[in-house]
């Protein structure tokens, strides 16, 4: 019998609930909310799909009763405020880190041996607090947003090539932020033909450009942030930790020297499986890009440092 909790039952944290039970990923679902009957009003609600969409998945909700995640294989952390268009995602730092503290404090009360996913922005910088504060081994401390970032490069190569987005190979490293997240080109490949052979310059760098902006061009035209291919992208790693699937996903985890980095979390890619983060692949970086991986990492720890002066850590 798997268990999984989501925290915080807001657009995210629903959809990857929604994708969860759908799919039957895992056997339990719990979806917990601060708010007053919001979990629970949208566990039913999922619940009352299942004669639809055929699926067998337990679903509950519950306010803030921590207790009810007690047990969780994995817990998908979702809480905290989303950005407004014009924001970035950085700014949400002072807001979301003491909602994560306490959060994780709560989630690990009853659920000691859960891995936990952190979708929650500034995403890097909440996988960093939540290493800090949770004293875990630091495979089960994993970031989602190259999970999703990688989904979207493929989703504008797609179009790129006018070609199925399933047949798509590549990455996406670096930080979770619209300047600072790292599409690999060089290693994008269509069927087995590099991308850089199929495509021109500037439309490749206009993809670059798409994907690095995916998330914000979302915020503007909603108002709000994203939230299917979000909840979609927490559910997919849910999954290939769940199935104990070896997949190789771009995550943010805390390097301990790899790639040429220390006390930072930030996305690499990861093999995934049922001991969550259980190899962190070296892929080899030219010159450029692992420039932009310095610069990326520079800003991450800028941003991380506001937690010191937030006391969050
Ligand atoms: C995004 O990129 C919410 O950060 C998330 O859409």
């Amino acid at each position: 019998m798997s268990k999984v909790s989501v925290i915080g039952a807001g657009n995210v944290g629903a959809t990857c609930v929604n994708v969860l039970s759908f799919y039957q990923i895992a056997d339990e679902v719990v979806m917990l909310d601060v708010k007053q009957g919001i979990a629970e009003g949208k566990a039913l609600d999922i619940n009352q799909t299942a004669t639809l969409l055929h699926f067998n998945t337990r679903i509950s909700g519950c306010t803030n009763d921590y207790e009810k995640t007690a047990n969780s294989d994995v817990v998908v952390i979702t809480s905290g405020v989303p950005r407004k268009p014009g924001m970035t995602r950085e700014e949400l730092v002072d807001v979301n880190a003491g909602i994560i503290k306490s959060v994780v404090e709560n989630v690990l009360k009853y659920s000691p041996n859960a891995i936990l996913v952190i979708v929650s922005n500034p995403m890097d910088t909440m996988t960093y607090l939540t290493y800090k504060i949770a004293g875990l081994p630091r495979n089960r401390v994993i970031g989602m947003g190259g999970t999703l970032d990688t989904a979207r490069f493929k989703c504008y190569l797609g179009k790129a090539l006018n070609a199925n987005q399933n047949e798509i190979e590549g990455f996406v490293i670096g930080a979770h932020g619209d300047t600072s997240m790292i599409p690999l080109v060089r290693y994008a490949a269509y069927k087995c033909r590099p991308v850089t052979d199929l495509l021109d310059k500037e439309t490749l760098d206009k993809v670059v450009s798409d994907t690095m902006l995916g998330g914000a061009t979302i915020t503007s035209l909603l108002g709000t942030s994203a939230w299917y291919a979000p909840g979609a992208a927490a559910a997919f790693l849910v999954e290939a930790i769940i199935h104990d699937e070896k997949k190789i996903i771009p995550c943010s985890v805390y390097l301990e020297g790899e790639y040429g980095q220390n006390d930072i979390c930030i996305g690499v890619p990861v093999l995934i499986g049922r001991n969550g983060v259980e190899e962190i692949l070296d892929y080899h970086l030219n010159s450029e890009e692992k420039e932009l991986f310095i610069k990326s990492s520079e800003s991450l720890r800028a941003t991380n440092a506001m937690l010191k002066d937030l006391g969050v850590i």
